[in-house]
């Protein structure tokens, strides 16, 4: 346990927006609050909004929000103990070791660790192969080697006192199909090990080195691994991508490696399968710029444009490189040499522009007909394009390599557009009964956080009994302070609307006035819900033929209806 008095010296000197900054680069300062786009989901507008005052963090557009531990603790996806102590590292307050409960995943990340380093240890016995592959640093990958042979791993592991079933949930080993006990997973197979973000090791990729079936065989998603949460290499080049204001992203491990000895640092690869949103997400918190250099069969280029759109939609910009005469960056480098390697990536272009001259390849476009067919694929592409100028400058370039009229292209554009849009509106739905009460409530939650005298008059009119979309909510500020509510620490169905209250921009300005609104709405609500519940009770009297309730009902029925009508005026 971290004691409490060092985790009050954390709250008190961390500054949220500090923080945040460094996962977000995007973060701006507008109004009382900071701005910028979500690392949580992929967004193109900031809605993530932090506020330094109330040491918050809440993303409008996901509703994922809280203070600045759990946000250290999702980003990380560590537990509070391990949140505490990345902040103390951060603002030089030194959190002890023996101030944490070992942590569950502890094992594990020692075991592959061990792991690792029995894999490197075996490396000699593949240095014809590391040769082969003109492979010069392999030590500085972390390369190794699994030998031949059912139970290398699971020996050395069990001999220096690991468990069986902990290996097992690490993917190192498997259970026999015949009988019981356990084989490795990695045999006979060059090995690169994955690191986290933060350089543990929690993953491998073993290449065959004799041509065997898979080419490549990854570690299982464990406890501590998620193939479609990291990528390979985050570790070593998230300086140089900070540092250069891009990342390249390439398909293969061989093309990471071969990178990065060529000398291009900043460069990254998905763990084998296409790349995902979490993957995007994780990496704009280095850059917003990515270039993809993926591998030139069709397969790569298929690839390549699923990655496109997933980072786009997570706000990159993206370009493509692209390597004739060699089927992957490394093998492009190996042919042709670094220099040339640097000027493809210096020729890179943005994704749209290589799209644009793609699909002009594609067709014969000296007759009509494949200039027809490669126009409309071009307007299919640009008539997604939001970004006005962009838009504008890829008309006039498409225009000029189909050698059109620029006017065609916009004509076509803006049909294509105005009839999507079309069918869009239509799918919109009304808006939902019963808003004009929830907003009220909202507003009178507002109202108390902001400004001592509501509670009191708000007391005055109701009963908790009364709140219908909120209830829970003005159950804790009948009993807290306002203060104690905005640092509440768990995370609730009401947390999150609490702080996007909490972090609304403006202050209420004629208090008085919407104080009134707010209860006059709520009152009429809960008059007319009484109201129709009479009304029903009414009509179940008469059929049931007792007239003798009936008349005092209809009396209550007529006073709720006066005092409603004084209340909507
Ligand atoms: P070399 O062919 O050795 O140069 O490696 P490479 O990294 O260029 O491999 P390749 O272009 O064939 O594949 C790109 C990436 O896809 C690899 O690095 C792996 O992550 C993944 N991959 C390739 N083959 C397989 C396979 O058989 N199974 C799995 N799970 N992943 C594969
Ligand atoms: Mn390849």
């Amino acid at each position: 346990m971290i004691p409490e008095n060092i985790i009050n010296e954390i709250k008190e000197k961390a500054d949220i927006v500090s923080v945040v900054s460094s996962y977000v680069p995007s973060l701006k300062k507008k109004g009382k609050n900071h701005l910028g786009l979500c690392p949580f989901h992929s967004e193109k507008t900031a809605s993530f909004t932090v506020s330094q005052e109330k040491g918050l963090f809440h993303c409008f557009g996901c509703g994922e929000g809280g203070n600045l531990f759990s946000f250290i603790m999702k980003m990380e996806k560590v537990d509070f103990a391990e949140a505490v102590k990345i902040i103390g590292e951060k603002i030089g307050i030194t959190v002890g070791a023996q101030d944490f409960a070992p942590s569950q995943n502890n094992k594990f990340y020692n075991l592959m660790e061990i792991a690792c380093k029995f894999y490197e240890s075996h490396l000699d016995e593949v240095n014809e192969y590391i040769d082969k592959r003109k492979i010069k640093n392999p030590k500085e990958f972390r390369l190794g080697y699994a030998p031949d042979g059912w139970d290398n791993l699971l020996n050395y592991l069990i001999n220096k006192g690991a468990i069986a079933e902990d290996i097992e949930r690490c993917g190192l080993i498997l259970p026999r199909q015949s009988g019981s006990g356990f084989y490795d997973r990695f045999r006979n197979r060059l090995i690169f090990p994955i690191a986290d973000q933060r350089g543990r090791i929690v993953g491998f990729g073993g290449r065959a080195i004799g041509g065997e079936d898979p080419k490549y065989l990854n570690s299982p998603d464990s406890v501590i691994f998620n193939k479609g949460e990291n990528l390979y290499n985050l570790n070593a080049a998230k300086d140089f991508i900070k540092h250069q204001k891009f990342a390249v992203l390439v398909e293969g491990y061989m093309d990471v490696v071969g990178c990065f000895e060529a000398g291009l640092k900043n460069v990254l690869a998905p763990l084998g399968t296409s790349l995902t949103t979490k993957q995007a997400q994780l990496l704009s918190r280095f850059t917003d710029v990515a270039i993809i250099a993926f591998d030139s069969d069709s397969a790569g280029q298929l690839a390549s444009e699923r990655t496109q759109e997933i980072l786009k939609e997570a706000g990159f910009d993206v370009r493509i490189a692209s390597f004739p005469e060699a089927k992957d960056p490394d093998e492009f480098i190996k042919k042709f040499g670094s220099e040339k390697f640097f000027d493809s990536i210096k020729k890179s272009s943005p994704a749209t522009e290589f799209k644009i001259r793609r699909i002009i390849n594609r067709f014969n476009i000296k007759e009509a007909e494949g200039k027809s067919k490669a126009a409309h694929e071009i307007i299919n592409i640009l008539s997604l394009e939001k970004d006005k100028i962009l838009k504008s400058e890829y008309v006039k370039l498409a225009a000029k390599l189909l050698n059109i009229g620029v006017e065609i292209l916009i004509d076509e554009i803006q049909n294509q557009t105005t009839y999507k849009n079309k069918g869009y509106n239509l799918k919109r739905t009304t808006s939902k009964p019963n808003s004009k009460v929830k907003e009220a409530e909202k507003t009178l939650i507002r109202l108390i956080l902001e400004w001592e005298d509501a509670l009191p008059k708000i007391k005055d009119e109701f009963t908790l009994d009364n709140f219908t979309e909120y209830k829970d909510i003005f159950g804790l500020l009948w009993m807290k302070s306002a203060s104690e509510i905005s640092s509440l620490q768990e995370e609730n169905k009401d947390s999150k609307i609490l702080r996007e209250i909490i972090l609304s921009e403006e202050p209420i300005e004629n208090k008085e006035e919407i104080l009134t609104d707010c209860i006059n709405a709520i009152k009429s609500f809960n008059i007319k819900s009484k109201m129709s519940e009479l009304r029903n009770a009414m009509l179940l009297s008469e059929k049931e033929g007792k007239t003798e309730p009936l008349k005092s009902m209809n009396e209550e029925y007529l006073k709720l209806n006066e005092i409603l009508r004084t209340l909507v005026r």
